[in-house]
Order: structure tokens, then sequence, then C-alpha cells
């Protein structure tokens, strides 16, 4: 073959790069979404979180910011949910009083995702729920 000792060794690299991701795919270790702490009410019934799980999962930070800004900035102390539900913009009041095990829940999904929120520099967390 005309110049084949450039064209099979062409050929075999552009396969290797070609199938690349399935290669790396096989070797990348998986993500192992945490075993996260479900929330359950006084008594033991099902309850549900301010908004959609898969959207506070994306969104908590910044809602909490936003809820932050309500309370201090404007005396908004009221935060209407996208279902029309009623919150009280507060960690401790709202966020802690359902996910009250820190440990399992906020602190395992964020060391896994290597995050320190500066928060409990002032805020309270629960304690002892290890
Ligand atoms: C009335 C109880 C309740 C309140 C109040 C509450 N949550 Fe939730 N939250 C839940 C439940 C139940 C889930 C779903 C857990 C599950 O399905 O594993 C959840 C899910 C979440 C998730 C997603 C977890 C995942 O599986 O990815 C985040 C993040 C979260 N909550 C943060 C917050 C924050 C921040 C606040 C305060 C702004 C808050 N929650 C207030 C009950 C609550
Ligand atoms: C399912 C995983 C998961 C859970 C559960 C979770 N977080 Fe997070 N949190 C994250 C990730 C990932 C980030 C970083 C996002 C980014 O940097 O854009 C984050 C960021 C934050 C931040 C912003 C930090 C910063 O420095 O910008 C705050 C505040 C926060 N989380 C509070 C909480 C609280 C409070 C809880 C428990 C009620 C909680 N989170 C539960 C995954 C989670
Ligand atoms: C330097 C100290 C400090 C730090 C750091 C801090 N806060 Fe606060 N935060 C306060 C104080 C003080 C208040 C006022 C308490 C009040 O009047 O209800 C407050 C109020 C809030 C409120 C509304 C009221 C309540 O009880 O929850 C939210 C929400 C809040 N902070 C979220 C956050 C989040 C999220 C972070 C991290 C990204 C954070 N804060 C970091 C000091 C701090």
């Amino acid at each position: 073959m005309y110049n084949s000792k450039y064209v099979i060794p062409g050929i075999i690299l552009f396969v290797v790069i070609f199938t690349s991701p399935f290669w790396l795919n096989i070797f990348t270790p998986k993500y192992n979404y945490p075993e996260l702490a479900k929330p359950v009410g006084p008594n033991g019934e099902a309850v549900e979180c301010v908004e959609p799980v898969k959207w506070m999962r994306a969104n908590h930070m910044d809602l909490l910011i936003s809820w932050r800004d309500a309370a201090l900035r404007d005396e908004k102390r009221v935060y209407v949910s996208s279902t029309g539900k009623e919150w009280e913009t507060s960690l401790q009041k709202t966020c802690f009083a359902c996910h009250s095990d820190y440990d399992n829940f906020c602190l395992k999904c964020h060391d896994q995702n290597a995050v320190e929120p500066y928060c409990w520099d002032c805020h309270i967390v629960p304690q002892g729920n290890k």
C-alpha cells in the first residue's frame, strides 16, 4: 500500500482517539451519590422541601442568599414557594427544623463535593445527630 508505514498507524491512532470517551468512561471512577438522611415530620409522616427536590439540589445556595437578603435588607420574613405555600425565611426555624441531621445531610453532601460554606462561623448547625 502506498505510504502504509504512515497510514496504518494513523488509522490506529484515529480509532483510539475516536473511541476514547468509551475507554475513559471505563477507567473513570463512578460518582456515588451520597446516602442522605431523609427528614420526616414530627409524627414520622412524609414532608416536602420548600421547593421541588431537584430544584433544591441545584439552587439551595441561591435560595438561602435571597432569604437572607429578604429577611435582613427588606424585613421580609415570609417566602412564598412555587406551590403557594408560606415559609419563614429562617435557616434555623425552617431548613434545620426539617434537616435536623446536619451531619448526614448538608455536611455529607458538602464534604463529598468539597464545599465549605462559611455560614457556620455565625449560624448554629444542629448538633449531636451522628
Ligand atoms: C418541611 C420540611 C423541609 C424544610 C422546611 C426544608 N426541607 Fe429540604 N428537603 C426536605 C425533604 C423531605 C427533602 C427530600 C429528601 C429526599 O427525598 O431524600 C429535601 C431535600 C432537600 C435538598 C436536596 C437533597 C438531595 O437529595 O439532593 C436540599 C439541598 C435541601 N432539601 C435543602 C434545604 C434548605 C436549604 C432548606 C431551607 C431553605 C430546606 N431544605 C427546607 C424537607 C424539608
Ligand atoms: C445533594 C448535595 C447537597 C446537599 C444535601 C446540601 N448541599 Fe449545600 N451545596 C451543595 C453544593 C454542590 C454546593 C456548591 C455549589 C456551587 O459552588 O455552585 C453547595 C453550596 C451551599 C452553600 C453556598 C456555599 C458557598 O460558599 O457558596 C450553602 C450556604 C449551602 N450549600 C447550604 C446548605 C445547607 C444549609 C444544607 C442542608 C440543609 C445543604 N446545603 C445541603 C450540595 C449540597
Ligand atoms: C458574620 C456572621 C454571619 C455569617 C458569616 C453569615 N450570617 Fe446569616 N445572619 C447573620 C446575622 C447576625 C443574621 C440576623 C439574624 C436575624 O436577625 O434573624 C443573619 C441572618 C440570616 C438569615 C435570615 C434569618 C435567619 O434566622 O435565618 C439567613 C437566611 C442567613 N443569615 C443565611 C446565611 C447564609 C446562607 C450564610 C452563608 C452563605 C450566612 N448567613 C452567613 C450573620 C451571619
